[in-house]
């Protein structure tokens, strides 16, 4: 009888379109990647306020916002003390006018405030975490009107990843505030095979560094370069989608690799759906690297509406062929030349059939001829004609086709 009760309970629930008491996570956010900025890659520790409201300026000024970016996101080091309470307070030299007066001031732009937390009792800068606080600092967070929450996997020993990412999910749902939740586990735990009820997004491996093929030892753990991370997403596709997506960690566009390099990363992470979050310093950068952030046909690559990440379907020495199923039976098509030197390719469209499983899409260049847009430098063409560009070393060249 209890069940019976309990079940029609449920039924009438879900008739009143109310969301069921199990769903966790706020629906309808990162239907594509979510795109913005955070201070961490370029800045570390060293933040304050100004450097917030400066950075935000600059999102607009310079047209990023108007390319889809969004999130202004404050990572670790934010922090002052817990009170008496136990509530939460930013560090009140480096943010005197408090959180609730910046989040204003990022919406006053049209922009959204994002902000950094961990699992444990302290984060990977040793501030304070969310151990123990989940609700009541989700509860701040709302109050103070942040819009998306960075949660870091520092100071877990014991603890059960999945269920601490359930808790702050069901801490920020219990908020009544919809925030997006990036869970940032490292990869450590399998979050592909459970955050997607818990989260919009988890990171796939450790921290990234930038440059093409290297580790950076930090003694304990590595951080990884491009090719890296990218070889780490193996397998890893299937999990991906609009709402749920593989984060391949903030970009590195800007922070010292060759222009390049800069545009090869760029578009992987735009051929894998990982969100594109900017680690630069937005209010001083050259030219170069903001037409790399900048460009459009490679971020509509990466925000396609049908949101399947990318299928690698040929490799051989150096060279990779990627292609993405995209919306309205277009595809985009990236060659990757990994090697030290450029590369002149020629490829016979006809040469390959491919069927993607996972989104039940084929691309048959025997049957259907292509139009076909060079996402980096404008330059068209057909797939009725043998392809013949020059791959710079450590780069890509990046296609967008369409049935002509
Ligand atoms: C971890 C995360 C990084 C960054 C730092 C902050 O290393 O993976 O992205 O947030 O912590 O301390």
């Amino acid at each position: 009888m209890k069940c019976t009760l309990a079940l029609l309970l449920v039924a009438a629930t879900a008739t009143a379109g109310v969301a069921p008491a199990w769903a966790q996570k706020s629906e309808g956010l990162a239907q594509t990647p979510q795109m913005g900025w955070n201070s961490w890659n370029k800045f570390a520790c060293n933040i304050d306020e100004k450097l917030i409201r400066e950075t935000a300026d600059a999102m607009v000024k310079i047209g990023l916002k108007d390319a889809g970016y969004q999130y202004i996101n404050i990572d670790d080091c934010w922090h002052g003390a817990r009170d008496a309470n136990g509530e939460m307070h930013p560090d009140p030299q480096r943010f005197p006018s408090g959180m609730k007066a910046l989040a204003d001031y990022v919406h006053a732009r049209g922009l959204k405030l994002g902000i950094y937390s961990d699992v444990g009792n302290t984060t990977c800068g040793h501030r304070p975490g969310s151990r123990g606080h989940e609700y009541q600092d989700a509860r701040t967070y709302a109050a103070w009107g942040v819009d998306y929450i960075k949660y870091d996997w520092c100071d877990s020993k014991g603890l059960n990843a999945e269920g601490a990412y359930q808790t702050i999910s069901d801490a920020i749902r219990a908020s009544n505030r919809p925030m997006l939740l990036s869970i940032c586990e490292w990869g450590e735990n399998k979050p592909w095979e459970w955050a997607s009820p818990i989260g919009h997004s988890w990171r796939t491996t450790g921290d990234i560094y930038p440059c093409w093929d290297c580790e950076m030892n930090h003694g304990s753990w590595s951080a990884l370069g491009i090719m890296r991370i990218l070889d780490k997403q193996a397998g890893l596709r299937k999990y991906s989608g609009p709402g749920h997506w593989n984060d391949m960690d903030m970009l590195e566009v800007g922070m010292g690799m060759t222009e390049d390099e800069d545009r090869a990363h760029f578009s992987i992470w735009a051929m894998m759906d990982s969100p594109l979050i900017l680690g630069n310093d937005l209010r001083a950068m050259p030219e170069s690297v903001r037409k790399i952030i900048g460009r459009r046909e490679v971020i509509a690559i990466n925000q396609d509406p049908l949101g399947v990440q990318a299928l690698r379907f040929y490799n051989q020495g150096q060279v990779e062929l990627w292609v993405k199923p995209m919306a309205n039976d277009e595809w985009a098509f990236m060659i990757l030349n990994r090697g030290e030197a450029p590369l002149h390719y020629r490829y016979d469209w006809q040469q390959h059939h491919i069927s993607d499983d996972l989104s039940k899409r084929e691309l048959d260049l025997k049957k259907a001829t292509y139009r076909w847009l060079d996402a980096w430098t404008g330059k068209t063409g057909d797939t009725g004609k043998r392809l013949d560009v020059t791959v710079p070393s450590h780069g890509v060249v990046l296609l967008r086709l369409k049935k002509s």
